[in-house]
Parts: structure tokens; C-alpha cells; sequence
């Protein structure tokens, strides 16, 4: 269990401040949304759940937010503990895969139960009809925040933050679970130097494992969290085969040392952009070695904005 420092006492690198326009969420020194130009202002004056009560937990404020949903710190009504509750978007509010990656990520979490895991205590349904989890909270920042503000690295911390995200891997990949969408703000860094890996809502199960995840979740109207044809991720932490729909434990180590190469260097890695890996794949006649064969990354200077979205 993650430990807490009391509620006070909020740092720069950790401030959340919201686009009032896009709903975009930001955190450190950003105060202009870099995509529609209006001026971040404090999650309470723009979101009206914060103050309202979902399960048994008052929403006090907003941790982030990702492609999926909005992630608020609680407070327990009875006990007065503390957890992060993800809610789904809106938008996705309508669609069943989406409520099934939601639950899936609260799977995938129990199914491998690790230290470096967020653990998922709770899954149900809000007044007006959306899905949410309830997981146990992290004080601290997601690493794309750090690496905003503090890249490069000191060797010796990234090499404590990836000892910590292959461990979750490794004890994951044990059961049979492959990530599929490793990136910095998909790991947060707790405040007493513990790491812990995020999203497992794409998560998939490999052949010949038997685990709680895609076939057997029974929503009401369900349909896989993957879609036959569909390739999910982030294209930047997407190892190249990956393009071809398959992932395995392979696919998330790349995507560890994409991360490895971000955290040691000041510039961000933008690996292979999906156009170029076509490009690539043609002038090569590969398709699957492109890795291997090519090694092919183009850096770019670190975006500005610390984006959350997917
Ligand atoms: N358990 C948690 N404790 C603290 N902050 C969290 C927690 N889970 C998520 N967050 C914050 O919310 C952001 C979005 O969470 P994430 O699970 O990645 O959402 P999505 O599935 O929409 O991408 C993270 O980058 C992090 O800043
Ligand atoms: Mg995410």
C-alpha cells in the first residue's frame, strides 16, 4: 500500500490545472493550454464531480486525466482514507469496449496482484450511468511529469525506476499479461521512491493462459477489449511488429527501453511515427524484422505540454 502524506502542501510538478475549453489536463509550469491557447484553471472551477460522491468517496480533486477517463483523488465518507477513482469519459460512456478495458484493467491488476501494481479495490457505476474504478492512491507524479521538468535523469534513478516497471512486467508477463501501453504517464512515481505501472485496460492475455481477462469478462452487450484488426497503444512506445496487430512480452520490454532511452537523454525519443514504419517497411521489403534490420529513430526535442491523453 501506497503510504500518504497529509493533503497539504502541494508542490509545483504536481499542481493540476484544467483547460476549461478541452478538459485537457496539465501539471508543472503549464499555464496556457499549448492546443486551444485558453488559460488552465483550477480543476473545482470547471469540473463539476469534484465535491460529489461516487460509491462511498467524496471527489476532492483531480489527479489527471488519459484517453480513457478522469482520475480523481477521494476521500472515503465513513473512514476518511484516501483513493484515486477513475471515472470514463463521457464520450465513451455508450460503448462497451470501453466499460470492458475499464474492468479488464481491474483484472489484469488482481489477476497479477504485484507491489509495483496499482491495486484496483472496486468497480461500479455512477448516478449518471458511467463506469468507474476505485484504486489505491499514489502520492506523487506520473514520470512524463518528472522527465518534463527533470530530464536527463541521474543513471542510478532510472535505472531504480526500471528495475521497479520490469518487476511488475516480469510478474505480469508470468501470468500471461502483456501491457501493450507502457509510456511515462501510464507509470506513476510515489513519493517514498516507489514506482508503480497504470492503464492495464488494454492489457491481453497470451495463448495457453489462463487468466480473468478478454473472453470471460460478461458485460451485458460486451465485445472484446481488442478488436480483431484493431492495433491499440501509443504509436511512440509501439514496437514496429506491433503495427501488425500482434503483441507479446517482447512488445513491452520495447516500450521499457524506449522509456530507459527518455529518461537518460534530454530529448524524446519519438521511435518510428506509423507513417514513417510504412515508408521504412516498403524500402526495406520487411515487415516484421524492421527493428533488427533498420534501426530506425528520429528524435525530436521534448514536447512542451505534459499532455495526459493516450
Ligand atoms: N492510482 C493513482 N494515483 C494517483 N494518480 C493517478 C492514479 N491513477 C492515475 N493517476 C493519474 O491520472 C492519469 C491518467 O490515469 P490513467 O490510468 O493512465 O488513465 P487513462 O486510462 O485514461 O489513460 C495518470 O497519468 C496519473 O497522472
Ligand atoms: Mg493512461
Amino acid at each position: 500500500m501506497a503510504r500518504q502524506a497529509p493533503l497539504s502542501g502541494v508542490t509545483i510538478g504536481r499542481v493540476m490545472l484544467l483547460c476549461p475549453r478541452c478538459r485537457h489536463a496539465y501539471r508543472g509550469s503549464q499555464r496556457v493550454c499549448p492546443r486551444d491557447e485558453a488559460v488552465l484553471v483550477a480543476p473545482a472551477t470547471v469540473d463539476s464531480r469534484i465535491g460529489t460522491v461516487i460509491g462511498n468517496h467524496k471527489l476532492v480533486d483531480m489527479l489527471g486525466t488519459g484517453g480513457m477517463g478522469a482520475v480523481y483523488l477521494g476521500e472515503h465518507i465513513y473512514i476518511g482514507t484516501r483513493a484515486a477513482i477513475k471515472i470514463l469519459h463521457e464520450q465513451h460512456a455508450a460503448e462497451s469496449d470501453a466499460v470492458t478495458r475499464l474492468l479488464q484493467e481491474a483484472r489484469a491488476a488482481a489477476a497479477i496482484g504485484h507491489g509495483n501494481i496499482v491495486a484496483v479495490s472496486d468497480f461500479g457505476e455512477t448516478h449518471d450511468g458511467l463506469a468507474y474504478i476505485v484504486m489505491e492512491y499514489v502520492e506523487g507524479r506520473p514520470l512524463d511529469a518528472l522527465l518534463e521538468e527533470s530530464a536527463p535523469l541521474p543513471l542510478f534513478r532510472a535505472i531504480n525506476i526500471v528495475n521497479q516497471i520490469g518487476s511488475a512486467l516480469g510478474a505480469a508477463h508470468q501470468k500471461g499479461i502483456v501491457h501493450r501501453d507502457l509510456k511515462p504517464e501510464n507509470v506513476m512515481l510515489g513519493d517514498f521512491g516507489e514506482v508503480y505501472v497504470l492503464d492495464w485496460g488494454i492489457a491481453k492475455v497470451l495463448h495457453g493462459h489462463e487468466t480473468p481477462l478478454d473472453d470471460t469478462i460478461d458485460l451485458p452487450g460486451d465485445s472484446p477489449a481488442t478488436r480483431a484488426g484493431t492495433v491499440l497503444g501509443t504509436p511512440s512506445y509501439m514496437a514496429p511488429e506491433r503495427r501488425h496487430g500482434d503483441a507479446d512480452p517482447r512488445s513491452d520490454v520495447f516500450a521499457l527501453g524506449v522509456i530507459l532511452n527518455e529518461m537518460l537523454s534530454d530529448e524524446a525519443t519519438l521511435s518510428i511515427a506509423p507513417e514513417l514504419v510504412a515508408i521504412v517497411e516498403r524500402a526495406c521489403k520487411v515487415s516484421s524484422n524492421i527493428r533488427r534490420s533498420c534501426r530506425c529513430t528520429i528524435s525530436a526535442r521534448r514536447p512542451t505540454a505534459s499532455s495526459t491523453s493516450r
